[in-house]
């Protein structure tokens, strides 16, 4: 069942968090939908610009409309990520995606809201629930690279005025981690002390965290001992941090680059153990169940593992009333 962000939101705020997971292929797919029911979990599947281009976008939906009919129990909202004001349109029309994330923080604050007010009104006439993004993360995403130094942390006063002017349902905050490896030095972590403040200013109000991996310290060094050249200093988010985030108003965490790890380490390793082999659907078997494995336990550390009946059965509550 594919359901809106804002619908799920309503169900998680305060609780649980909302695994958000990046796929760009059949095997991440299966793996997704499988481990999610496998944890009893909701579930949002997330499509980048980059995404479409590579699998094309006609191809991302009919796998992920196949996928509803091979997993009917799901319930998951079909996210895209990072849109700029074209691609946002293009889902919202597309009659498919049930939630759009405008991405206008690169720009200063007056252009962002008015871009994503645009947003807003195109997508609320059709239903479709709108993220948008204050503040800039590290890293890269999409085609923009925010060197080290030049990320900024979302501002908690700005945060309410963005959110009253935009009319937006959730707001990404940059709250200290960011896209990719390479997140922390030391012993650097969320910033839950901005993280308070603009959940002070935005009581009840959907709050998501991007750049959230764990990139796990394990996965490096087996890639590493399979022939890859990861800087051994990689750091992620630890995943012990999510269910405090979720307690302080963050409904969704984005999580992309661990999966991509996972696939490295299995493609890696098993082509090295099996270098007389040229089915790729060896490693795929192996992907595919060692990413469920990976999605039934982010569930449990986001505290979202066996709420999906409990979530099915309150959107189609909201539902009734809402036609009522
Ligand atoms: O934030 C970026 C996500 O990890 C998606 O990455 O643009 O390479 O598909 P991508
Ligand atoms: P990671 O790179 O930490 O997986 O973050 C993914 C993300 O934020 C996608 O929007
Ligand atoms: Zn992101």
């Amino acid at each position: 069942m594919i359901v809106t962000a804002a619908e799920l939101f309503k169900v998680a705020y305060g609780k649980f968090a909302v695994g958000a997971y990046n796929i760009n292929n059949m095997e991440q797919t299966h793996g997704l939908f499988r481990g999610a029911i496998q944890s009893q979990s909701p579930f949002i599947i997330q499509i980048s610009r980059g995404a479409r281009k590579y699998a094309d976008k006609r191809m991302l939906e009919a796998m992920i409309r196949a996928a509803e009919t091979i997993y009917p129990e799901a319930v998951f909202v079909v996210h895209l990520d990072h849109g700029d004001e074209a691609t946002c349109y293009d889902c919202i029309d597309s009659g498919f995606y049930s939630s759009v994330m405008i991405d206008a923080s690169h720009e200063p604050f007056e252009k962002n809201v008015e871009i994503t007010r645009r947003v807003v009104e195109r997508a609320h006439a059709k239903g479709v629930s709108v993220e948008a993004e204050l503040g800039m993360l590290g890293g890269v995403e999409e085609d923009v690279k925010v060197e080290e130094g030049h990320a900024c942390l979302t501002d908690p006063d700005q945060a309410k005025e963005f959110v009253e002017l935009t009319g937006c349902d959730s707001l990404a905050c940059a709250i200290g981690t960011s896209h990719g490896a390479y997140k922390f030095k030391g012993k650097q972590s969320i910033r839950f002390d901005v993280l308070q403040k603009i959940q002070q200013r935005l009581p009840g109000f959907p709050l998501v965290m991007h750049g959230s991996s764990s990139v796990p310290q394990s996965e490096i060094m087996r890639i590493n001992a399979a022939g890859g050249k990861l800087d051994p200093t990689a750091c992620g988010v630890n995943e012990n941090e999510y269910l405090p985030a979720a307690k302080l108003g963050v409904t969704k965490i984005n999580i992309d680059t661990d999966g991509r790890l996972i696939w490295t380490r299995v493609h890696r390793e098993y082509f090295r153990d099996h270098p007389e082999d040229f089915d790729f659907r060896g490693p795929g078997r192996v992907f595919m169940s060692e990413y469920a494995n990976f999605i039934a336990s982010r569930s449990e550390k986001l505290g979202s593992a066996n709420t999906l009946a409990e979530v099915r059965a309150s959107i189609l509550e909201q539902r009734k009333n809402k036609a009522a």
